[in-house]
């Protein structure tokens, strides 16, 4: 979950990105000397760009090969980006100069997905017999694969499961990360499926500055923000890497026969990783794999090795289920299917996602009302007129209003949330009234949530593990 999932953490550092430009230079020679087809050229030629651009706007410098960054400026990451003209979307960074954010129908033609369209959502309301969630009517589940696949085992009462994630990177989490994790709460209601919860403690002992202590402690800390979000206790399981994997012959196999058939050379292509890498980082990718086979969890599945998962994630994730998706068949199992949604824009501007490691950026689960007003009233980017006058006459821009991009995650209701468009596009609903909507959303959302926390924590000072 980059960081509205994943990797709150992670703008390369400018040593990382010399690295990466350096590999991905290599990886187009090797491409052409192999005569590789042109589609994989122009993509591979094409990331090597956006990663040139992204080592100047963090170093101030040109890449040139051979020097290593020397004395650079590093790069803010406090507001809208314009020297960007590519977005740059992997598991650790996702940023664009464009203030609507990421060109999402681009991102499905490279990444190779399909677009959640009106048929399938249609599909989904025939077969669950339920209104479909207001993220897949609005859009913020926007892709997938195979979802077909999953309602064909559905309608055919085949059972299936759910897969989701989150990289504990620190005890805070933000309103972004619950998108994911209210999304997967839908589908386990609507249908009444089980669901594991991996949380990478590894990953972030791996990637950041933190002890194995505190990364196991920020798991357990995550945990209550995500169980409070309601799942079916019988049917969840969630699990940290650092506490699960050394007791799970299953799950440990499982990772084996990943590694097995992932070359070093696969995952360098995959995630950009460099012969400087840790191999830590290197091997985790079959961590994140193996939750996606069901013979990891034979405590739920038994002996049932061929049950289907569907794995609902912010688009960022999708590199480590390309990987996996392309080993499943060479070591028997079934590909699992995805649902991938947008991300969740900072508060200074759809150009990058909400980040924990900038609070200016981020409304956390434990921000008072107060708080949360302030930070609204003082961040939220603004698609509004300067002055009273002008807005009255022109009108907002709701596409790059950020206000009103949060509302279409936590305004339920759709004839409200037109209303708002249309009343702020002709300049009727001044900025400030948008923004107290917001607050005024929000704030009950969060509140209710800390309860749900609150009195999780209570019950789990009776429980010894997650
Ligand atoms: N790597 C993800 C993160 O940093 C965590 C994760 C693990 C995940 N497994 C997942 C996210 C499956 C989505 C789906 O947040």
């Amino acid at each position: 979950m980059a960081d509205f999932q994943n990797c709150d953490s992670c703008i390369s550092s400018p040593l990382e990105l010399f690295e990466r430009v350096t590999a991905q230079g290599e990886k187009v020679r090797s491409l052409k000397a192999e005569k590789a087809s042109t589609d994989e050229i122009d993509a591979a030629v094409k990331l090597l760009l956006s990663l040139k651009v992204k080592y100047k706007a963090a170093t101030g410098q040109d890449y040139k090969a051979g020097s290593p960054p020397v004395d650079f400026s590093p790069m803010s990451n406090n507001g809208p980006t314009t020297a960007l003209d590519e977005d740059f979307v992997d598991p650790w960074t996702v940023q664009t100069s464009n203030a609507k954010g990421v060109d999402y129908d681009k991102l499905i033609v490279r990444f190779g997905s399909s677009k959640i369209d009106k048929e399938l959502i249609n599909r989904i309301e025939r077969v669950t017999g339920k209104t479909p969630h207001h993220f897949l009517r609005r859009g913020i589940f926007f892709s997938h694969r195979d979802m077909n696949h999953i309602l064909d085992a559905y309608e055919n009462k085949k059972p299936f499961y759910l897969y989701t994630g989150r990289g504990p990177s620190s005890d805070a989490m933000h309103v972004g990360h619950l998108i994911p994790f209210i999304f997967t709460k839908w589908l386990q209601e609507v249908f009444n499926v089980p669901l594991v919860v991996q949380l990478t403690d590894d990953e972030k002992y791996l990637w950041k500055d933190l002890t194995i202590e505190k990364a196991s402690e920020y798991a357990v800390e995550n945990a209550k923000d995500i169980i409070a979000c309601g799942f079916d206790i019988n049917k969840t399981f969630i699990f940290s890497d650092l506490d699960y994997l050394g007791m799970s012959p299953g799950f440990y196999k499982n990772i084996a026969k990943v590694q097995k058939h992932v070359t070093f050379n696969q995952v360098k292509g995959i995630f950009g990783f460099t012969d400087s890498d840790c191999i830590g980082k290197i091997s985790f990718p079959a961590i994140q794999a193996a939750p996606s086979f069901s013979s990891s969890f034979p405590q739920i599945f038994k002996d049932k090795k061929d049950i289907q998962c569907l794995i609902p994630c912010a688009i960022d994730q999708d590199p480590y289920f390309r990987m996996t998706r392309d080993v499943a068949p060479r070591i028997g199992y079934l590909k699992p299917a995805l649902l991938h949604s947008i991300f969740f824009p900072a508060l200074q501007g759809a150009q990058t996602k909400m980040s924990a490691s900038d609070p200016n950026s981020s409304i956390f689960l434990t921000d008072t009302p107060k708080q949360i007003k302030t930070k609204i009233n003082k961040h939220a980017f603004s698609g509004g007129k300067d002055t009273i006058e002008e807005h009255r006459k022109y009108g907002g821009n709701c596409e790059v209003d950020v206000s009103y991009m949060y509302l279409t995650f936590f305004l339920e209701d759709d004839d409200k949330l037109e209303k708002m468009k249309q009343a702020y596009t002709s300049g009727a609903l001044l900025t400030g009234e948008l923004k107290k909507v917001l607050i005024e959303t929000l704030q009950p959302l969060i509140a209710a949530h800390q309860q749900r926390r609150k009195q999780i924590t209570d019950e789990m000072c009776n429980l010894n593990h997650i």
